[in-house]
């Protein structure tokens, strides 16, 4: 894709539903009594393989528009004929794990390139410990049946919600009482829905506790927009100059919002009109002189996907920003924390790569140059971003990573943009 830099954007936005409740909402629908009706669900490459999966499962499902119904299984799903291929979601392959350990028939999860090179032993690990016979530092993934599961009590080694969430279904299927507890917190949409579907789960300060056996009832989720895809959004309007934007509609889950806070500490204009729910509202968003900042700890893990935006905003921003905490990054889509510090830096960026983290002088001019999403989705629309703040032209390989999450990104963008 060949960019060049850009006018303002200016003008309303709806992004697409949200990634992680989409998945969730299929998985915990599925394994449920009766029907589950999700509205806005994200029709995307990612969430549609889980999809996918869950029909060869057995599981019938139909789709009107973006609103999807699944008729729920009960836990009583169907072997697969075949391996089950979970395309790039590693959010659909470790949470299906989670669910096919308890059930009387054998499993294979596979993924593409990238899928099959993320680390599983963090779900193999305490899914093991549970009794469960699944194998595979990478995928493919093999699991066979056991006669039981047990519950176990395990202490989080790292902030991770696909961890999190595989042991938490698991435990829904385990008579007894799971606990699990966290150091520093991961998205809590599981927690959020399994007791929107009736589950038997509670939170305490930092542990979890998830009593097994009971059944869950299907519903009606009306999926909030993704606040990921709206990031991108949020990043572009703050660093190109004159532009403002409203984004509806967007889930605010404190946990999945950090990008938010994090622009307003780097001097970002944001208005928040928090909807009756006070899980979502409208973002009102216009350009701004940003500065500098340090982020680390919960803050870092609460705008997890959204690091790579704030590598970029760093780069406009006056003084310097510490980014730390986000070893996890190397385990993303692609080696994240790599890939932004190289690339950017490639397009004229003072990025230093440190052990769990990036030291960003900014500001600095940035200028074309033959760039690489390397398949990775969020780093696709972030390098987009970066084309059109960037003097000359920018051309971006594997830009189509980004029906991974937001097909009509580059569409919508466009739209967006102030026609000269
Ligand atoms: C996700 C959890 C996060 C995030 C991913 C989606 C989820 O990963 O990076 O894009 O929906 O559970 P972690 O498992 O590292 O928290």
């Amino acid at each position: 894709m060949k960019i060049v830099r850009g006018n303002s954007i200016k003008g309303t936005l709806t992004v697409p539903g949200d990634k992680s409740i989409s998945h969730r909402g299929l998985l915990l629908g599925a394994v449920s009594r009766g029907e589950t009706v999700l509205e806005n669900f994200l029709l995307a490459d990612d969430t549609l393989a889980t999809k996918t999966a869950l029909e060869s499962l057995g599981v019938p499902m139909t789709q009107k528009g973006r609103t999807i119904t699944i008729s729920g299984q009960d836990w009583q799903l169907t072997k697969s004929k075949h391996p089950l291929d979970l395309k790039n979601a590693g959010t659909g392959l470790r949470l299906l794990a989670g669910i096919l350990v308890g059930q009387p028939f054998s499993s294979q999860l596979t993924g593409d390139r990238s899928l099959i090179k993320r680390p599983m032993k963090r779900i193999v690990d305490p899914l093991s410990q549970m009794g469960a016979n699944i194998t595979g530092d990478t995928p493919p993934l093999t699991i066979l049946p056991v006669k039981s599961l047990q519950p176990i009590d395990y202490l989080m080694p790292i902030a991770s919600a696909q961890v999190k969430s595989a042991i938490i279904l698991a435990a829904l299927q385990t008579p007894g009482k799971t606990t699990i507890t966290e150091k520093i917190k991961s998205r809590n949409h599981t927690e959020e829905m399994v007791k929107q579907f009736g589950g038997d789960l509670t939170v305490e300060d930092q542990k979890i506790t998830v009593v097994g056996g009971n059944k869950l009832s299907g519903t009606r989720v009306k999926i909030p927009n993704d606040f990921s895809a709206a990031a991108f959004f949020l990043c572009a309007a703050s660093v190109i100059p004159q532009s403002q934007l409203v984004l509806p509609n967007v889930g605010l889950s404190k946990r999945r919002s950090g990008f938010l806070r994090i622009l307003k500490q780097m001097n970002g204009l944001i208005e928040i009109e928090q909807n009756s729910d006070k899980l979502s509202g409208t973002l009102i968003v216009k350009a701004s002189h940003l500065k500098g900042s340090h982020i680390s700890g919960q803050l870092t893990v609460d705008a997890l996907d959204e690091l790579p935006l704030v590598a970029l905003a760093a780069t406009q921003a006056q003084g310097s920003t510490i980014v730390s905490g986000a070893s996890e990054l190397k385990h993303k889509e692609s080696n994240r924390l790599h890939l932004v510090a190289t690339t950017l830096n490639k397009m004229g960026a003072q990025i230093t790569e440190t052990s769990d983290g990036w030291q960003i002088t900014g500001p600095t001019p940035l200028h074309g140059a033959e760039v690489d999403s390397y398949g990775d989705h969020r780093l696709a629309m972030m390098l987009f971003i970066a084309g059109k703040i960037a003097t000359g032209i920018t051309h971006l390989t594997n830009s189509e990573a980004a029906t991974v999450s937001y097909p009509d990104f580059f569409s919508d963008f466009n739209r967006l943009e102030e026609k000269s």
